[in-house]
């Protein structure tokens, strides 16, 4: 299954867009009535979009597009819920800065502006005056489809689906890009199926490929890490996981983390070192990407090898050491103090470009353990679940823009109103 990551065309439609009411969540597939849901659907969808203007405003609001019509080979999904991970805040926000957020609008329909300071605008040329629509992943159910064979046989199932513009009532989908949920999920558990789940998976791959036997995370309670410790938990797989907070040793103690260090701690670097010496880690990934911290994990990296060196190398051991930073929640500079040696790399690593290196088999393998993992090993937590104009009003904003442990929104679209 190929992930090809494009926005369906819309087209021109009448404004007979129906109330829509929250949607019943575990509905079983068997039982939809495929008529109703194809005479039912509105002319006109709602959309969160962001907007940066060359003034430096941020603008997000929630726009009425026409209905997108599914092409042969396509369907249309009723979107039921999608996640407000970091990588959508950072879409959501862009350089603006939150602080100076103020709303406006009515509760149906809230308009969020928020300046975006002078010296980072340059780094926003390339969306500025462009609408951008939100939400990289999502899940909903089936309403309609083009003729083809594949996408008829998928109207009234529950799909999980990724590609961008998923805060939004309806989204149009290739039928073959779409993960059909198991018979007793809902769209809130299919709705994280991708980007977290294969990241965590892609992690795993990644060491075995580079020759590692066992990993270091930073980050670790987040949702994110959850799936991987319990990932490496179920594998056989050494992990470190690295922490800022001692409610979050507890946490992932309490769900069977062998190694978990706090960077808090004052003994954080011997704290580490001994895990990394137990584990033999020697790749590391980072979500922070900012600060001492990736640094730090080198210097430990290397004074665990050293404690088995037989001789003295002014290079240091030959054993390489490897850190991506795959996340920037501290966007400040990254500091390294080079008291590693020279057998070590820094770079990035980002989902998609993985997924194009592995390949179709080796992403549908991937899929398919999420999908028989769904509600175990690759469950998400949400604080919250929120209508698209809710996920807007400031006192949501001040929640969910923290990206803090156990914080995270999960966006509803049937909940809200009516599109124009
Ligand atoms: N490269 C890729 O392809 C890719 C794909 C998927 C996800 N990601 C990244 O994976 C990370 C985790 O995503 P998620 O959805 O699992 O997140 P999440 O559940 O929202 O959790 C975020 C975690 O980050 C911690 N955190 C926030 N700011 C921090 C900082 N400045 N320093 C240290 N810790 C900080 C929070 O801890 P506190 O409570 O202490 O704030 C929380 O545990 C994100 O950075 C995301 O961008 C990258």
């Amino acid at each position: 299954m190929a992930f090809v990551f494009a926005v369906p065309p819309c087209r021109r439609g009448s404004n007979d867009f129906p109330r829509l009411e929250p949607q019943p969540r575990s509905a079983p597939n068997a039982l939809l009535q495929k008529e109703n849901m194809k005479t039912n659907l509105p002319g006109n969808s709602l959309q969160l979009q962001s907007l940066i203007k060359q003034s430096g405003e941020l603008e997000l609001s929630l726009v009425s597009i026409p209905l997108p019509e599914p092409k042969a080979d396509q369907v249309l999904v009723r979107m039921e819920a999608a996640p407000m991970n970091p990588s959508d805040l950072g879409l959501l926000f862009g350089a603006a800065d939150v602080n100076t957020a103020k709303q406006s609008g009515d509760a149906s329909r809230p308009v969020v502006t928020a300046t975006v300071p002078a010296g980072a605008m340059k780094a926003m040329a390339a969306r500025v005056d462009i609408p951008m629509p939100v939400g990289n992943e999502g899940a909903g159910l089936v309403v309609a489809a083009g003729s083809s064979a594949a996408a008829q046989a998928l109207i009234g199932k529950r799909v999980a689906i990724l590609g961008g513009a998923m805060f939004a009532q309806y989204r149009c989908m290739a039928a073959d890009q779409c993960l059909v949920l198991p018979a007793d999920a809902t769209s809130a558990d299919g709705a994280s199926c991708f980007v977290n789940p294969l990241t965590a998976l892609g992690m795993v791959e990644t060491m075995r490929r580079e020759g590692h036997t066992a990993l270091v995370h930073t980050a670790a309670a987040s949702n994110l890490g959850q799936m991987l410790n319990r990932i490496c938990l179920k594998d056989g797989i050494a992990l470190v996981n690295i922490v800022r907070k001692p409610e979050q040793e507890a946490l992932l103690k309490g769900m069977g983390a062998q190694y978990v260090c706090n960077s808090g701690s004052p003994t954080f670097m011997a704290d580490l070192t001994e895990a990394l010496a137990a584990t033999g880690a020697t790749i590391a990934f980072d979500a922070i990407g900012g600060g001492k911290l990736p640094g730090q994990i080198l210097t430990c990296m290397e004074a665990a090898i050293n404690r088995s060196a037989k001789e003295y190398s002014r290079y240091g051991s030959n054993t390489h050491k490897q850190v991506y930073l795959y996340g920037m929640l501290d966007p400040s500079p990254t500091e390294l103090v080079r008291n590693f040696g020279f057998a070590w790399g820094m770079g990035g690593w980002l989902l998609f470009p993985f997924l194009q290196k592995l390949g179709p088999t080796g992403i549908q393998a991937l899929k398919d353990r999420v999908a028989a993992e769904l509600k175990t090993t690759f469950k998400s937590h949400y604080s919250k679940e929120v209508s698209m104009a809710e996920a807007l009003q400031l006192s949501s904003i001040a929640i969910y823009g923290k990206r803090a442990t156990g914080e995270k929104y999960l966006i509803n679209p049937g909940l809200d109103v009516v599109a124009d």
